[in-house]
């Protein structure tokens, strides 16, 4: 927001005290000090369970906001927190983290583990949908580069009937799976550069 709106916005508020928090507050897209509060600086996540979502496809990023302030898809620590966002601004939240890259991912300190990703994923197909690289495109979401401990929470709820409003692709995928698979799965795919 630039100065002079800020200082429209206080004015037509009609209290100036109320305007310091627009005005500090960077504003690339709406409500971004609220999401940038877990979802990370240039939208990479440094908490734990949090999803990184830079460089996430745009129209993935716009359904689950949808999905995700209708209730559909139910995420505790984000309740409430998209109620009244209009379809035009999360076009804009989406557009914004579709438009950055993940840079930093974290070394690989163990071979083995990334080997045995790397076999089951590419032996259970994954790259069928999430693309040969995992970079994801339209509805399906990047893998490559994700913090791991959010794509096993991820495949875990998949797996136990807990991913509530998601797509039902994903639970046929890993039926059988077992938890130690789906550990190697997200350690490969979580040091994938995307
Ligand atoms: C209190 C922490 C918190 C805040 C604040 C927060 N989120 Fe989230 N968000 C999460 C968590 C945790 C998940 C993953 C939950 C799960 O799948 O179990 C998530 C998931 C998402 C997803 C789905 C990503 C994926 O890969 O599945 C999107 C999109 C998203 N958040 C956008 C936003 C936006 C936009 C805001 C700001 C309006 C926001 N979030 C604020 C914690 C937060
Ligand atoms: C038939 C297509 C398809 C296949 C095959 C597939 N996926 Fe998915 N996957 C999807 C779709 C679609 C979503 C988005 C789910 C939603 O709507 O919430 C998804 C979501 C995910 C997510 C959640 C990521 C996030 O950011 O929320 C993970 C993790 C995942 N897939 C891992 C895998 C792995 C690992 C494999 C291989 C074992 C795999 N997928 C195979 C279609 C597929």
């Amino acid at each position: 927001m630039s100065l002079l709106s800020c200082v429209k916005t206080a004015v037509l508020i009609g209290v100036a005290a109320m305007a310091a928090p627009f005005c500090s507050a960077q504003t690339d897209f709406p409500r971004q000090a609220v999401c940038v509060a877990c979802h990370g600086a240039q939208g990479k996540s440094d908490i734990k369970g949090v999803p990184s979502l830079a460089g996430q496809p745009k129209l993935f990023i716009e359904n689950q906001l949808v999905l995700i302030r209708e209730g559909v898809r139910d995420i505790p620590s984000m309740k409430g927190m998209l109620d009244g966002l209009t379809d035009d601004e999360v076009i804009v939240i989406a557009k914004y983290y579709a438009g950055l890259s993940l840079t930093e991912i974290p070394v690989d300190k163990d071979p083995e583990l990334f080997a045995q990703g790397e076999k089951l994923a590419q032996g259970m197909r994954c790259g069928i949908c999430h693309l040969p690289n995992y970079v994801g495109r339209e509805q399906i979401p990047r893998l490559a580069g994700q913090r791991d401990d959010f794509l096993l929470h991820s495949l875990l709820q998949f797996k136990n009937g807990q991913a509530t409003g998601r797509d039902s692709n994903m639970a046929a995928s890993v039926i059988g799976v077992s938890d130690a698979e789906l550990a190697a799965l997200s350690y490969y795919l979580a040091r994938i550069k995307p």
